[in-house]
């Protein structure tokens, strides 16, 4: 297996020109967006769709009401203020979407990053959103997929690279025992070596993480996010670019299961 890592933002557009079509595509957003949807599945949602803007969410829900609307601005939910009509339901922080409000619900999500992140690879032959609470599950189905490419996507901040998704990419790494790796796997994979022992400390001294523990309603979410492997589900993309959890016994998509 070749693993090659996109370490910024702006390899986006060059995701998008490339042709994708032999690799997977793993996508860390570590703090928070794939932690978020990779809970979201693992409680039960039917699917979480992610779209670049709030218009497209917008967009998307009046063509079908049913949707809960997530996602976030500069960390925050999403307001009417910003909407100009609505509020979303739910923000981007993980521990908002509990079985209670997900279980069998279709969501949409708008990220900074994340969702940017994962319409980037919606070109590639199966697209995976990957953070440290689905680490095993997620290269287990990397292994099944037979896959030769390999291409993980570190999300990141802005325009900036995030620390958090370097280390979800260099954990990813070490785990698969890639035979072939490209610098930027390299890159990832010994700053997972040098910083990956104390992973919660690391994530509350990254600047994302240090942002989320300054607001007492996100706190919460730099130790939940560096939950090894606590919600073991496989978040795949269909073709509509729905995420939706894949079994790994049998392949078959979409049975949710309340974790
Ligand atoms: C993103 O998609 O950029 C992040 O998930 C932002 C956040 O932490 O809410």
């Amino acid at each position: 297996v070749h693993v090659e890592v996109y370490l910024s933002p702006s390899d986006f557009a060059v995701l998008r020109a490339r042709d994708l079509a032999d690799a997977v595509a793993v996508v860390f957003d570590v703090l928070r967006a794939t932690s978020t949807f990779v809970t979201a599945l693992g409680h039960g949602a039917r699917a979480v769709i992610p779209v670049e803007t709030i218009e497209e969410a917008l967009e998307a829900r009046r063509r079908d009401p049913s949707l809960l609307l997530a996602g976030e601005r500069n960390g925050l939910p999403i307001g009417a203020d910003r909407t100009g009509s609505v509020a979303f339901d739910l923000g981007n922080s993980p521990r908002e979407f509990t079985a209670e409000r997900v279980v069998g619900r279709t969501i949409v999500s708008t990220t900074t990053n994340g969702t940017r992140a994962l319409r980037a690879c919606s070109g590639a032959r199966e697209t995976l959103a990957a953070s440290f609470l689905n680490l095993d599950a997620t290269a287990r189905r990397v292994e099944g997929a037979g896959a030769e490419r390999v291409i993980v996507v570190c999300a990141g901040t802005f325009e900036e690279t995030a620390l958090e998704d370097v280390l979800g990419a260099g954990a990813f790494i070490e785990r698969l025992a890639a035979t072939s790796l490209g610098d930027g796997a390299r890159i990832a994979l010994e700053t997972w070596k040098g910083l990956g022992g104390n992973l919660e400390a690391t994530l509350a001294a990254s600047r994302n993480g240090a942002k989320l523990l300054s607001i007492p309603d996100l706190a919460g979410d730099v130790p939940f996010c560096a939950g090894r492997d606590a919600i073991p589900v496989v978040a795949t993309m269909d073709d509509g670019g729905a995420l939706r959890q894949r079994l790994l016994e049998t392949g078959q998509v979409e049975i949710p299961s309340r974790l």
